[in-house]
């Protein structure tokens, strides 16, 4: 495996966002640029990961989905998404440390398994042995893309790669999604923290709420649709910093 430790990661950056050690100076000097300009970062961040965790406990426990394909998994940290659910888990990530980190976490645990594919080539991702092996996609699955999206830019098309999941998700399948927004933000510090990503490992893309929006095409957003992800069925007292947008959609039959 090689690893440019020199250039920025954003799964790495996400890490120290969420105070882990899998991280590296030049990461940590990225991420620190991000702090000077978003102090609220780790805040959204922990708050991210909450809404994924109630997203899945949701999707588990009240909507009965037994199988989750987690694509852009990132770096294990607390709260993975098969210590959320008793279904079976695969975890994708086009970061091979993500992935060796991942395969290190749940090597004993058959209920789980974790694939290096990138979801700019959803074919091969769904082809995967490690995925087509381990999920049924005759059965209902939830695909979640949480914190992802934001770094595949408009010419690659997300849209469309969500229409081909689309397309090989069973009727009662679900999708998830967390998308960074720079929806209120002013233009000054918004350029600034879109330009320390330029220079990472994949520059990134926030977008506004109806761009967001048009990833559920094909699917009914379940309540309280899309929404501030700190707003997403929030346990009370629970902090509400959000840098996205979240919502859980199941698929339209
Ligand atoms: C911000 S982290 C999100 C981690 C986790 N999903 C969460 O929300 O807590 C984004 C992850 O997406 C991965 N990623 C970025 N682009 C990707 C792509 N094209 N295919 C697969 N993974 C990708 C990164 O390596 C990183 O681990």
């Amino acid at each position: 495996m090689t690893i440019d430790a020199t250039v920025p990661n954003v799964a790495r950056m996400y890490d120290y966002y969420l105070g882990g050690y899998h991280n590296f100076a030049a990461d940590r000097e990225a991420a620190e640029k991000i702090l000077a300009i978003f102090p609220d970062t780790p805040a959204a961040a922990h708050g991210n990961r909450r809404f994924l965790q109630r997203a899945v406990r949701y999707l588990s426990r009240e909507a009965g989905v037994r199988q989750f394909l987690d694509i852009g998994a990132g770096l294990p940290t607390q709260g993975n998404v098969h210590e959320h659910t008793d279904g079976r888990v695969v975890y994708v990530d086009n970061d091979p440390v993500a992935v060796a980190q991942a395969r290190a976490l749940v090597e004993d645990d058959e209920r789980v398994a974790v694939a290096q594919a990138d979801l700019r080539e959803p074919e091969e991702l769904l082809a995967d042995p490690h995925v087509s092996g381990h999920l049924d996609l005759g059965e209902p699955v939830a695909v979640l893309l949480v914190s992802i999206l934001h770094f595949v830019p408009d010419e690659a098309d997300p849209w469309a790669i969500i229409a081909r999941l689309r397309d090989a998700m069973a009727p009662g399948s679900h999708l998830v999604v967390s998308h960074l927004t720079l929806d209120g933000v002013d233009a000054g510090p918004a350029g600034e923290g879109t330009q320390v990503y330029r220079r990472s490992s994949a520059p990134i893309v926030p977008r506004p709420r109806a761009e967001i929006e048009r990833f559920f095409d094909g699917f009914d957003l379940v309540d309280p649709g899309l929404v501030w992800v700190g707003q997403w069925r929030p346990a009370p007292g629970e902090d509400a910093t959000s840098h996205g947008y979240g919502a859980v959609g199941i698929k339209r039959s």
